[in-house]
């Protein structure tokens, strides 16, 4: 039994914050209470008991993550679902959805069944796949989606690529209802994006770099709005990066379509400036690209009134040989999973711009409601994927420092405030901050 003592606990609803003992017995949480002497832990205990004063820290759900790639099968110098999992836990995730452009693609039940026994034998966070809509991304033929479901797929996406066909997809939504599963559009127009390195604007002519305008976005975002509307599917819009964007997603949630969106951090954080200041940094380069001022305070606004619903890492690792390129020809993507929580920390939360409940909000409660995961909520009887968290915790951001293969954030150098101190996944201690293996006590 795990005793964990005076640590803070957030209402996502209320946004309240009170200070509580809780006791993890088995895979749930057994106990919530205002404080508990060790007669009364003893009492309720038939095995030993591990102790943890958590005075000044936050006892979080476990993160749920519902956009990552973990590139096994496939491209295991990039990243493996192990090195992925135990990423992720780090970062504070205890359950990850991993996309489907591997190699070879995440389109047949095997495949799926892959990834589960993979990342179960991890031990990480829980890792669950998430299958391909059309057969090897091609977006010419559907993949046979029910048997995908039967096999563990928690969604369906072709991420990496939008499904260009309008009719193909709208019979996918048609499909997908089938499972009761949410559909994950990667919304992007190729012709508009075609051969763009950046954010189309003032800074992309500045730079000499070919622009990937907003509208390769908002186009697609309406037209999978309008077809789920029509087929009354769920949908859930990955990585929304224009403002244009969340009025589309706005409207639709008032005319009852069921539509979710997720953001990335980067894309709340950073500006396409950030490429001109950094001169081409190689780390910046990401799809959807880094946009303007304005889109980034759209989807903060986005966030903070539900017009969007998650936020997600785009976990996107790739080897430092790969993005030691020129701008234009380095692959796009950010490793996001251990930096994530800790950035969304240092540059939302603490200087008041993002409240904690929000973040508890769009990163645990909402990805567990939307996607049928378990989590989400610190209640009595609840799973304990749980997260021991210190506000105060500062690491650097190093090269060495990574559980992840990949280190291409553009937060390397950084310091960031944040972190996760312990990690829980259904009541199991998985991960304990390096330096402290044993910060618990057995209580005699
Ligand atoms: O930057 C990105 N990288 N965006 C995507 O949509 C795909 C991803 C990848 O797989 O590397
Ligand atoms: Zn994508």
């Amino acid at each position: 039994m795990w005793w964990l003592k005076n640590v803070k606990i957030v209402d996502p609803e209320s946004g309240s914050i009170q200070v509580k003992d809780v006791l993890l017995e088995g895979e749930r949480i057994l106990e919530i209470r205002d404080s508990l002497t060790k007669e009364e832990v003893q009492n309720k205990s038939q095995t030993g008991i591990q102790v943890i004063d958590g005075t000044g820290k936050y006892l979080f759900p476990g993160l749920i993550d519902v956009h990552t790639h973990l590139r096994e099968p496939g491209q295991e110098e990039k990243e493996e679902i192990a090195t992925g999992a135990r990423a992720a836990l780090k970062g504070g995730f205890t359950t990850i959805l991993a996309m489907p452009n591997t190699k070879p693609v995440l389109d047949q039940r095997a495949l799926i069944e892959f990834v589960c026994n993979q990342g179960e034998r991890a031990g990480g966070a829980n890792v669950y796949p998430i299958g391909a809509i059309t057969k090897g991304q091609k977006g010419q033929e559907l993949t046979e989606m029910v048997d995908l479901a039967a096999g563990g797929a928690k969604a369906f996406s072709d991420d990496g690529k939008e499904v260009q066909n309008a009719e193909l997809l709208r019979l996918a939504m048609e499909y997908v209802k089938l499972t009761g599963l949410p559909l994950i559009s990667h919304c992007e127009d190729e012709n508009l994006a075609r051969g763009g390195a950046m954010h189309k604007g003032v800074v992309s002519a500045k730079l000499g770099l070919r622009g990937i305008p907003s509208s390769a976005e908002t186009v697609m975002v309406a037209r999978d709005i309008l077809l789920a509307e029509e087929t009354g599917s769920k949908l859930h819009l990955a990585h929304i990066s224009a403002k244009e964007s969340v009025n589309l997603i706005r409207a639709a949630k008032q005319r009852g379509v069921d539509v979710t969106a997720e953001v990335n951090p980067h894309h709340l954080i950073f500006t396409d400036e950030a490429i001109a200041e950094s001169k081409y940094n190689p780390s910046y380069k990401v799809n959807p690209p880094l946009r303007s001022a304005q889109d980034r305070q759209a989807l903060l606004e986005g966030i903070l009134d539900g017009t969007l619903d998650m936020l997600a890492t785009d976990h996107a690792p790739h080897t430092w040989e790969e993005k030691m390129k020129p701008f234009a020809e380095v692959p796009f993507g950010i490793a996001g999973l251990e930096t994530a929580l800790a950035a969304i920390w240092t540059y939302l939360v603490q200087p008041g711009k993002l409240p904690v409940e929000t973040l508890l909000r769009v990163w645990s409660l909402n990805p567990a409601r939307r996607f049928k995961l378990p989590g989400g909520l610190v209640q009595s009887g609840q799973i304990a994927d749980l997260v021991l968290f210190d506000p105060e915790q500062k690491e650097k951001i190093e090269p060495g420092w990574f559980i992840s293969k990949a280190q291409n954030t553009p937060f390397l150098g950084q310091e960031l405030q944040g972190f996760a101190s312990m990690v829980w996944v259904s009541g199991q201690l998985r991960f304990q901050k390096a330096g402290e293996e044993k910060a618990w006590q057995e209580l005699q």
